[in-house]
């Protein structure tokens, strides 16, 4: 599909919601107003997005660079923000191979700012649902080669998918034939931040979202953490976004200033796991 021939429609659309709250432009009338709906139940929505989309940007790195990662499956990738994964990835390890995937229509219309890969490297975009994991990965092994480790993340999505459609035995299923020293990164909405007596809750949130027909459930941290059974999680371990190795920066920036961000303004569970 072109850009061109992407037509909104009358529902907004959880990636463009996000795009908004990261500053982006493809994102239209309907999905502004779903932000500002979002804004008011949760004054720190759009501090939360950018720290997770930090978070993502720091595991990679972190990946790339301490682990020697060369290989990544991106599952409910978002519309391109850059830096996206496979630059963060491609600026530590230029040979790094990154399959995105995503079910919105809009991401595959901008899918080509994915396509961006160094020429040593490969970039690659299937469309596709997370529940479908079989489908992901017979397309991912076209571009990964799982004889070696892959990561995979899973970065705000999960909390889009309902108990009934079983997300710790999708995240198995995507796990469970990768090699050693495979990963997984993940980070997951959650109340359990929250400071009580201040105004604005992620479940209303959960409420904006899916009066607007975007299921959307936040969980506790024992449900995120089994997340990562059978996984040795890289400390800290699972903590909020902003808490996870925030002194790790790109070769040419600073890292962030320590303390600017609480965890009460993440509204998110974030960790990376090693498969042993
Ligand atoms: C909040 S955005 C996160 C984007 C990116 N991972 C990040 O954290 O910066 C969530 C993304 O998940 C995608 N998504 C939602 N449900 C999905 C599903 N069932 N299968 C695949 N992707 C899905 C949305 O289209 C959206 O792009």
């Amino acid at each position: 599909m072109s850009e061109a021939s992407f037509k909104p429609g009358n529902t907004p659309h959880s990636a463009r919601i996000y795009d908004y709250f990261l500053g982006g432009k493809t994102n239209y009338s309907v999905d502004r107003k779903a932000a500002a709906a979002t804004l008011a139940a949760l004054p720190d929505v759009m501090t939360a997005a950018r720290q997770n989309r930090e978070f993502m940007q720091r595991s990679v790195r972190y990946l790339a660079r301490e682990r020697g990662m060369r290989q990544f499956l991106d599952i409910g990738t978002g519309i391109p923000t850059a830096p996206n994964l496979h630059q963060v990835a491609q600026q530590e390890q230029p040979t790094a191979r990154v399959v995105y995937s995503d079910n919105d229509p809009i991401v595959l219309a901008h899918a080509r700012a994915l396509m961006t890969s160094t020429p040593e490297g490969a970039t690659d975009y299937i469309e596709a649902d997370v529940r479908d994991p079989e489908v992901i990965l017979e397309h991912a092994g076209k571009t990964l080669d799982f004889a070696e480790p892959v990561t995979v993340s899973l970065v705000a999505l999960l909390h889009f998918i309902p108990d009934t459609d079983e997300p710790p035995a999708l995240v198995s299923r995507l796990l469970r034939d990768l090699a050693p020293g495979s990963a997984l990164v993940l980070t997951h909405g959650t109340a359990d931040l929250e400071v009580r007596d201040e105004s604005g809750s992620v479940h209303d949130v959960e409420r904006v979202y899916r009066d607007r027909g975007i299921f959307l459930t936040v969980r506790p941290r024992e449900a995120v953490a089994g997340f990562f059974r059978h996984l040795d999680l890289v400390e800290p371990g699972i903590v909020a976004s902003c808490d996870w190795h925030p002194e790790i920066a790109a070769p040419d920036e600073p890292p962030a200033l320590p303390g600017t961000v609480s965890p009460a303004e993440t509204s998110v569970w974030a960790g990376v796991g090693i498969k042993p």
